[in-house]
């Protein structure tokens, strides 16, 4: 089994496709600004295809309602005056001339960060940037970050006040909320993150301002240790190797945009799952072992196995799925600066995103594998036709195994996936590519997972693409289980009736063997029912 063309199961991929062009079905409506989505560019665009969309100008605002600039008039710093009394000054002029003055080594690079960062002095040591550039880059590599990419980041981040002149809204808790940037403001404003300038985000505080919110200043990043922190560096660098523009030349500078929606379950329109009649065969369906969700899920609808924080450790030492698709994508990473941690009826769908890189390995072994040219084409917002849903699953502990079979956490997932995977287009919706959701980092059980994921797709009518990650028992038990719904034509509410029943009546048994069982007995009888045997 090495040809890739067997790796699969139940249906091909086209199956999935409907049979259409992978991108000929929309995530989303057209770009229209309103009330719940803001839009940061002057809408409708008018700039040729080759000019980045021009920014929308607004109201300043400075408080709890949306992200707090670093350029903002209020944004103020103490600092110490050379007489020892501290005075407060304006928190961006002090980030201008520490950006502006030449940076040749990472410990400058360190010193800059911290000089309107005092509060840190003594506490953040960089020690992965220091390992990168004096262990790992070669000594030309090394000058030219400081000589070349270094200053091009520092005068993007110094653009904000021109890139960005309308407030960013934050995507707080219980709204459903959509906002939608230009990929040249993204850049700015991750340029911000790589130098730390975010005021309010740095503290560890609980209750403090932003205590619910993921960490976006890089800093965590280049203090953390561990291989793949500098492989993640890499990637980092190489996306702003190719979006900052260079002193004389702007035509890399990308001109997309991206919307980032909050999706927000309403109690009312929760699924009664006991009463979901759809049919699991309903839906075309594909299994693989091989292939990823990022390189195998073009026009679906590509599911991160998130943290409730979005981005999870990709700021730290993380390096899982969600971490290393934030890296290979990092235009991801700004869904951190705004986006409140979601609650269990929550997700974050991301449209839009432009991969940068490629990668090798995985966990401790992942390595940047240089430029990935993505030809992705755009939607008529001019959005990449990449959408992202991000999901966060329940983490159990070596300790919590078993619980996830509760049937109020089953329910749980389920109702998470159900707020991620559903939509309100008039036209069919592209299918979902997925895989081991909350199944590596977060310990489930991947034939739950994968159930409860077949569950979802089949009530909501999405076709189903499941990349079991090399993980051929599964692919081939799922298999089994497609079969026997086609065969019988299981429903959602036969499935749920079955699965919840595991925890207390399948002890001994895998789940897998459980719900085969079950549901052969359950079909039997129906069957039983209908044809009266004639004696
Ligand atoms: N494509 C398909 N399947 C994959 C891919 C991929 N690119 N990468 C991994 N898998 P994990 P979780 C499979 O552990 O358990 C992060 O820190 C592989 O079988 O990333 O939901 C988040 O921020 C892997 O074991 O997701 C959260 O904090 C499985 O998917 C936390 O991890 C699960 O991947 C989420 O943990």
């Amino acid at each position: 089994e090495t040809e890739p063309q067997w790796h699969w199961r139940c249906q091909p991929i086209e199956a999935v496709h409907r049979g259409l062009h992978p991108f000929e079905l929309d995530h989303l409506s057209a770009v229209q600004p309103s009330g719940n989505h803001k839009v940061l560019h002057r809408h409708p665009i008018r700039d040729p295809a080759n000019v980045p969309p021009r920014s929308l100008r607004a109201t300043h605002r400075w408080d709890a309602e949306h992200v707090r600039l670093p350029c903002a008039p209020e944004s103020k710093y103490p600092v110490e005056t050379d007489d020892g009394t501290s005075e407060i000054e304006s928190r961006w002029g002090m980030i201008e001339r520490a950006l502006l003055r030449p940076i040749s080594n990472s410990k400058q690079l360190q010193a800059a960060i911290l000089s309107y960062n005092t509060t840190y002095k003594g506490q953040w040591s960089f020690r992965a940037l220091h390992k990168l550039f004096n262990e790992d880059l070669d000594e030309s590599e090394s000058r030219c970050f400081f000589e070349d990419l270094l200053p091009r980041i520092s005068r993007l981040a110094l653009r904000l006040p021109e890139l960005i002149r309308a407030p960013i809204p934050l995507l707080k808790q219980n709204q459903t909320t959509a906002l939608t940037l230009t990929q040249e403001q993204i850049s700015c404003l991750l340029a911000n993150a790589f130098l730390c300038t975010y005021p309010r985000r740095n503290t560890l505080k609980r209750k403090s301002e932003y205590s619910n919110f993921p960490d976006i200043n890089f800093n965590r990043l280049y203090q953390s240790s561990g291989a793949s922190v500098l492989e993640k560096l890499k990637c980092i660098f190489h996306y702003f190797r190719r979006v900052c523009p260079t002193e004389r030349d702007a035509s890399n500078v990308p001109t997309g945009c991206l919307t980032f929606v909050r999706l927000s379950g309403k109690p009312e329109d929760e699924v009664n799952w006991y009463l979901s009649g759809a049919p699991l065969s309903s839906i075309p369906m594909h299994i693989n072992a091989g292939g990823t969700i990022e390189d195998e899920g073009i026009g679906l609808l590509q599911v991160d196995f998130a943290n409730k924080f979005l981005g999870g450790g990709v700021l730290g030492q993380g390096c899982v799925q969600e971490e290393i698709r934030f890296v290979i994508c990092p235009e991801l990473l700004i869904s951190k600066l705004f986006t409140e941690c979601l609650l269990p009826t929550e997700a974050l769908l991301m449209v839009g995103s432009e991969r940068f890189s490629n990668y090798t390995g995985y966990a401790g072994s992942f390595a940047w594998a240089g430029n990935h040219e993505d030809r992705t084409p755009y939607d008529s917002s001019r959005r990449r036709h990449t959408a992202i849903v991000a999901i966060d699953a329940l983490s159990f502990g070596q300790a919590l195994q078993s619980h996830q079979y509760r049937e109020d956490l089953i329910l749980r997932e389920l109702n998470k996936a159900s707020i991620g995977f559903r939509h309100a287009l008039v036209t069919p919706a592209p299918g979902v590519a997925t895989g081991n959701w909350g199944c590596g980092a977060f310990g489930g059980d991947p034939h739950l997972k994968a159930l409860i994921q077949m569950m979802v797709c089949a009530h909501h009518c999405r076709p189903l693409a499941y990349y079991t990650f090399g993980n051929r028992h599964l692919r081939d038990d799922l298999h089994v289980l497609w079969q026997l719904f086609r065969t019988h034509g299981t429903t959602v509410r036969q499935l749920y009736g079955v699965v919840r029943r595991y925890k207390k009546d399948g002890e001994g048994q895998s789940l897998y063997a459980f719900v085969l069982d079950e549901l052969k007995k359950l079909h039997k009888h129906k069957k039983a029912a209908k044809e009266p045997t004639a004696i």
